[in-house]
């Protein structure tokens, strides 16, 4: 199902949750809601799901405007962080649950219910209660829950935070298994740059209840349109070099280095206060001639199969991934080069990126 969201709009008294948020979710696909908490993931959620009236603005499914149904009315299935499994119930009826509610006859109910606990996996445990079960299983059994009346949507609120680390790699590649197994168009919201990269084929990138970006993962990596999309996304974070240009030389704030910028940077006021945003994997020992400027190895790390290097340029700290083959050691001089891709230059006040 095609989902529209047209200035969806959401204050709470003075709190101004979501604002003029357009976003189109192509059908079949899924969809993450990114940003740091508070930023209006959930109330987004919340709207498209209809336990929310947006303050201004529509919700379309394939459409038809639906900014005015009940929950219930719209046809969608719901997983939370909590997965409010019924304690008393057995697997299996907690996935029929909802179709008894809807009085679909017994038989019918458990052949759907059994179809659905062997997809998410758990067609072994349908007699166990949900404390039987560990977090990762109950997981799949809110998943299979929500499926069980083939939505046409299924929205999904972090329903991978109350995970251990190891649960929530294995459950997000199983999310994606679900979701492209049923083509259901799917909402994923989540916090965690990591998980949204690897798992959407469209991010929207929310920051103080603004829309900052929307595009495939790779886009968004790749081309940011702004500072807090370059940082939000990515690990280690991507570094900051502050400055200013002088026609096309690039000075450190302090002084402490100047090189030529190796970017075009049209339009950019002479003396405006800058960041050249690298991406660790960006930079690399340059060859001959090849430099576009020089730093001092303050540390190398090795971690696992990564080998990180702490890089002094003038007295501006990077990370760079270098290959530590080539005798680098703490304390020597390194011409640098920057690769063409994952470096950007944005205004230090604005975020506005130049380009
Ligand atoms: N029912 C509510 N009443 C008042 N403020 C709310 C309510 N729900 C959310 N908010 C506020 O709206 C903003 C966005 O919240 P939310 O959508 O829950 O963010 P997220 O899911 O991204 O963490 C926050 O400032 C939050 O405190
Ligand atoms: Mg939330």
């Amino acid at each position: 199902m095609l989902v529209e969201m047209r200035s969806l709009t959401k204050h709470f008294g003075i709190t101004q949750a979501v604002n003029d948020f357009t976003v189109t979710l192509p059908d079949g696909e899924l969809v993450s809601l990114l940003g740091p908490s508070g930023c209006g993931k959930s109330t987004v959620l919340n709207m498209l799901a209809g336990i929310l009236k947006p303050t201004s603005g529509q919700v379309l499914f394939d459409g038809e405007d639906v900014t005015g149904l009940p929950p219930e009315r719209r046809g969608i299935g719901l997983v939370f962080q909590n997965y409010a499994l019924y304690p008393h119930m057995t697997v299996l009826n907690n996935i029929s649950f909802p179709l008894e509610i809807q009085k679909v006859p017994r038989a019918e109910r458990m052949a759907r219910a059994k179809a659905m606990a062997d997809m998410v996996h758990v067609g072994n445990l349908l007699n166990r209660r949900p404390r039987e079960l560990s977090g990762g299983q109950q997981q799949r059994v809110a998943i299979a829950r929500a499926l069980v009346k083939n939505p046409q949507l299924l929205l999904l609120d972090e329903p991978l935070s109350n995970l251990d680390a190891r649960l929530r790699l294995e459950m997000r590649e199983e999310i994606r298994r679900i979701q492209q197994k049923t083509q259901v168009t799917t909402v994923f919201v989540t916090h965690d740059q990591e998980e949204a990269m690897s798992i959407s084929d469209h991010i929207a990138l929310m920051k103080d209840g603004y829309l900052q970006q929307y595009d495939t993962p790779q886009e968004l990596y790749n081309d940011p349109d702004n500072q807090f999309v370059a940082d939000f996304l990515g690990s280690p974070p991507i570094n900051h070099l502050t400055g200013t240009l002088l026609g096309s030389v690039f000075t450190l704030t302090d002084n402490s280095a100047s090189f030529p910028l190796p970017l075009p940077a049209e339009g950019v006021p002479e003396g405006k206060e800058l960041i050249l945003a690298i991406r660790a994997e960006s930079a690399e020992a340059a060859g001959q001639g090849e430099a576009h400027f020089t730093a001092q190895v303050k540390q190398v790390y090795t971690m696992g199969k990564e080998e990180l290097a702490y890089l002094m340029v003038g007295t501006q700290e990077m990370r760079a991934y270098i290959d530590l083959d080539q005798g680098i050691t703490p304390g020597i001089t390194l011409p640098i080069r920057l690769k063409p891709r994952g470096v950007f230059l944005f205004d230090q006040v604005t975020g506005v990126r130049y380009q």
